[in-house]
């Protein structure tokens, strides 16, 4: 049977006082509204049909890709006006599955119970039990019972104080046989409160027809929450950072602490990965066994090889590139590793070292304040404090390549493209801008001069 999924996203988000579409705002690294969509991916939905309004080109622009068609709402008149809007895009005798864009935690578990329990057939809400459901709309119920068939919803604003007293609140989310939808949808009239179609008048038209209408909880608040405010959408943040901190523990990462850790994007973790407080890691990233992080690293599209250690501080992006870190290297504290750093096994990377598109074989080290762009470093290679490579003239990139067992002293300045033949030593304070044959020593500086008898200049009175 045919699924549509439809995704509410025209409203406008006042609260989130920004100048930024409210369903664009991101958690954990996503976007609201590409949550949901992400979500929805294996649910077997023929389509996702975003409804967009308030913002719509950005956020179309943000969330195209195949398989999600766009209908717009101008204006934007309550959502049942807004589904009237997708009635051209939905097809099939099917279900409907109706999601909001701000959203965002949704679980597929979820989604999925509503699409089966709806079989084409019934209407099926999400619904949620609160202790303060101001602002939700009220499922009304026969009886007023747990278990009495679901009646109506009223909007929290079309209430009765009775009514207002009902715990069960909707929580947006429906699934719906698609052809009464459609019907259901045209029939909509505003004659309420807030002027608005509502979407949520469907339900006292689906039990006139006499379609079975069943109301299913949620299986906890956090699936549920909107985000209206940043305040609202710093407590999902922190939510999802948890609830993805506990999946790693249960899988045996030890955090130092879950509630100072954060990750935007995928991360996997071998056996005995230790991470310390506040690191955050965003992109795809991967940790090796037994790899360690100290405290306040930032570590974006890496993958670090078994045994290494990241020392506190270090900032490692290998932006679309990615940076590869081999197994047992050492790096930092305060190193900078920029994408296409490939460091080879038990490569040693120190403090304020940066290292760019550049590869270091097994064993290479960098121990201190040094520069290596678009470099080959070879085996066992020493690269002493404060060398650079000086890769770029001003227009282009150029290479420098050092092979196995350089030692390259203190200061020196590699003018690229430069080879350093192996076994080569580079004197300190050395600007070398010749290739250095294989087992030479090249000093490239002024000669050291003595004066003798010369005083220091000192100060008139
Ligand atoms: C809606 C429900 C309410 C439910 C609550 C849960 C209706 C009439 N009411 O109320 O029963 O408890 O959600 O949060 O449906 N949107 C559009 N176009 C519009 C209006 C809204 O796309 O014209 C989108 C919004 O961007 C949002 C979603 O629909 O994603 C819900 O809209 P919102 O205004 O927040 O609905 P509520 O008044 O909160
Ligand atoms: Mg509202």
């Amino acid at each position: 049977m045919s699924l549509n999924i439809v995704i509410m996203a025209a409203g406008k988000g006042t609260r989130m006082k920004s100048a930024l579409p409210k369903v664009l705002h991101k958690l954990a690294g996503r976007s609201l509204l590409q949550h949901v969509l992400n979500m929805t991916e294996g649910l077997g939905g023929a389509r996702n049909v975003v409804i967009t309004g308030h913002g719509a080109e950005a956020v179309e622009a943000a969330v195209a890709g195949p398989g999600v068609q766009f209908v717009r709402q101008m204006p934007q008149l309550g959502t049942g006006h807004a589904i009237q809007q997708a009635v051209p895009a939905i097809e099939g005798d099917g279900t409907t599955l109706i999601l909001n864009g701000d959203v965002p935690l949704i679980k597929q578990a979820t989604a999925r119970r509503l699409v089966e329990a709806c079989d084409g057939k019934a209407l099926v809400l999400l619904t949620i039990h609160l202790s303060d459901p101001s602002g939700y709309g009220r499922i009304l119920r026969q009886g007023g019972t747990a278990d009495g068939h679901v009646l109506a919803i009223v909007e929290h604003k079309d209430a009765s104080p009775e009514q207002r007293a009902i715990s069960e609140g909707y929580t947006g989310m429906m699934a719906a046989p698609t052809a009464a939808l459609k019907r259901w949808v045209s029939q909509l009239n505003n004659n309420n409160v807030q002027g608005e179609y509502y979407l949520t008048d469907i339900v006292a038209m689906a039990v006139a027809e006499g379609v079975p209408v069943l109301g299913i909880a949620a299986p906890n608040e956090t699936e549920v929450l909107g985000v209206n405010s940043p305040v609202q959408l710093a407590d999902l943040e922190r939510r999802f950072q948890r609830e993805q901190a506990n999946d790693l523990l249960e899988a045996g990462v030890r955090l130092a602490d879950p509630a100072r850790f954060d990750l935007r994007g995928t991360l996997s973790c071998g056996q005995d990965v230790e991470i310390d407080v506040n690191c955050v890691f965003e992109g795809q990233v991967s940790l090796g066994d037994g790899v360690r992080i100290g405290a306040n690293c930032v570590i974006r599209n890496a993958s670090i090889g078994a045994g290494a250690r990241i020392h506190e501080f270090t900032h490692i992006d290998g932006e679309a590139q990615g940076v590869k870190v081999g197994a047992g290297a050492l790096v930092g504290p305060f190193a900078r590793l920029r994408p296409g750093a490939d460091l080879g096994d038990e490569v040693h990377i120190g403090n304020f070292v940066e290292v760019k598109n550049s590869t270091m074989a097994k064993g290479a080290k960098a121990n201190h304040l040094a520069y290596l762009g678009d470099a080959t470093i070879g085996e066992r290679v020493n690269y002493g404090a404060g060398s650079i490579t000086a890769n770029y003239d001003g227009a282009n990139k150029h290479r420098t390549e050092i092979g196995a067992d350089v030692h390259v002293g203190s200061n020196c300045v590699l003018i690229a493209p430069v080879v350093i033949g192996a076994g080569a030593t580079i004197g300190g304070g050395s600007t070398i801008s010749k290739n250095v044959a294989a087992g030479e020593l090249s000093v490239a500086r002024g000669k050291q001069v003595a004066i003798a008898g010369w005083t220091r200049p000192v100060k008139k009175r």
